[in-house]
């Protein structure tokens, strides 16, 4: 266990944008944990998680403790001849198990390569892309109740998993941290999902025709580095909204007077509308402001190209709300952390 003060959380997030806090502790095993979370100077103090990140904004100090996941490891809970069961620490960075995973030849988590993050992170708020949530190869998840100090086991209904949702984001907010997910993974043969977006036509690009899971793996990080900015780069987030499910007349009325609407079945009498389209139609892509602005070629992406503050990102997204509430009269919720 380790505490520094006033320590910097520009390196830690993956927007870059300057903040500090009172305290900063590091943890590898749930006794470190422990430890800190009884320490005399954080005792008491507001506590923050963090894992890789990858879904925050700061847009001020953090007046309390940020505690950095890292607790490691990946190993074989159980198998059987169909499955595998991995259990990852929290602090595992997510793309390390997904090509773990891919090296085993264990299938699920092949379309959600290269999602910034850590283990830790992923079932807060259900990761997911390119047809895969991980709510679909979730088995289980060992958490510490903080009100008492116990580790706790939570299964896939216990996790109450939504669209980017869960128990951890609502009633468990604040109350539990995760220290190890479990998958249960497929043995071959695979099934391979490859009919979302451009997975299809990558493969074929690259002359495959009975593609392996590294294949599947291989081609979504393909398309993911020429849409998404790499954060190494440009400080960014992922998507900063979450694609906004309406009501099936509004998306009708919206399609009378926008054919090229993008939208997507979403359970009955409603429709899930793609934010990043509603925002590049409201005249947002690749806007730039002073350091700031929106990604060029995913309008659901704000970035900072260097120098921007947390609050200045934080401003452009209320305008990208507003504009798109005027234009469409859609509600956008923002799916990053906003602290
Ligand atoms: N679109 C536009 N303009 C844009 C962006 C998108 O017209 O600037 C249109 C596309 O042409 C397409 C539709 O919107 O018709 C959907 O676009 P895309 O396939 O790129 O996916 P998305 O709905 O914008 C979601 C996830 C991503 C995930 C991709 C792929 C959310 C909020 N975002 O984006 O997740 O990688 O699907 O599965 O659900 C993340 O959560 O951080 C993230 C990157």
């Amino acid at each position: 266990m380790q505490l520094e003060r006033n320590a910097d959380l520009r390196p830690l997030t993956t927007f870059g944008v300057p903040a500090r806090t009172k305290w900063l502790g590091r943890f590898t095993s749930v006794e470190e944990l422990r430890a800190l979370l009884q320490a005399p100077e954080v005792n008491g103090q507001p506590r923050l998680v963090l894992g890789g990140g990858s879904n925050m904004l700061f847009t001020r100090d953090w007046p309390g403790v940020v505690l950095m996941n890292e607790i490691p490891g990946i190993h074989m809970f159980r198998e059987d001849a169909h499955h595998a069961w991995v259990t990852a620490g929290a602090g595992v960075v997510w793309h390390a198990l997904v090509r773990h995973c891919v090296d085993q030849d264990w299938g699920g988590l092949e379309n959600l390569s290269l999602i910034p993050g850590k283990v830790g992170a992923a079932p807060m708020q259900n990761i997911g892309a390119y047809g895969v949530e991980i709510k679909d190869h979730f088995d289980h998840l060992e958490a510490l109740r903080i009100e008492d100090g116990e580790v706790v086991t939570f299964d896939r209904e216990a996790c109450a998993f939504g669209y980017r949702e869960s128990f951890f984001k609502r009633a468990g907010r604040d109350r539990y941290i995760i220290l190890s997910v479990t998958f249960r993974l497929n043995k071959a043969p695979h099934t391979l999902n490859t009919s979302y977006g451009n997975i299809q036509q990558e493969l074929e690009q690259r002359g495959i025709a009975s593609p392996t899971l590294r294949d599947v793996s291989d081609a979504v990080i393909a398309i993911r580095r020429s849409k998404l900015p790499d954060p190494a780069v440009t400080g960014n987030a992922g998507s900063f909204f979450k694609n906004p499910v309406v009501p099936q007349a509004l998306a009708e009325r919206l399609k009378e007077t926008h054919p090229g609407l993008a939208s997507y079945p979403a359970g009955p009498g409603e429709v899930k509308l793609a934010a990043g389209w509603l925002i590049e139609q409201a005249g947002w892509k690749g806007y730039h402001g002073n350091g700031h602005g929106v990604h060029d070629k995913q309008a659901l992406v704000l970035v900072n190209r260097g120098g921007a503050t947390g609050q200045a990102i934080f401003d452009l997204s209320q305008r990208i709300l507003d504009s798109v509430r005027e234009r469409f009269g859609v509600e956008l919720e923002r799916e990053v952390n906003i602290i």
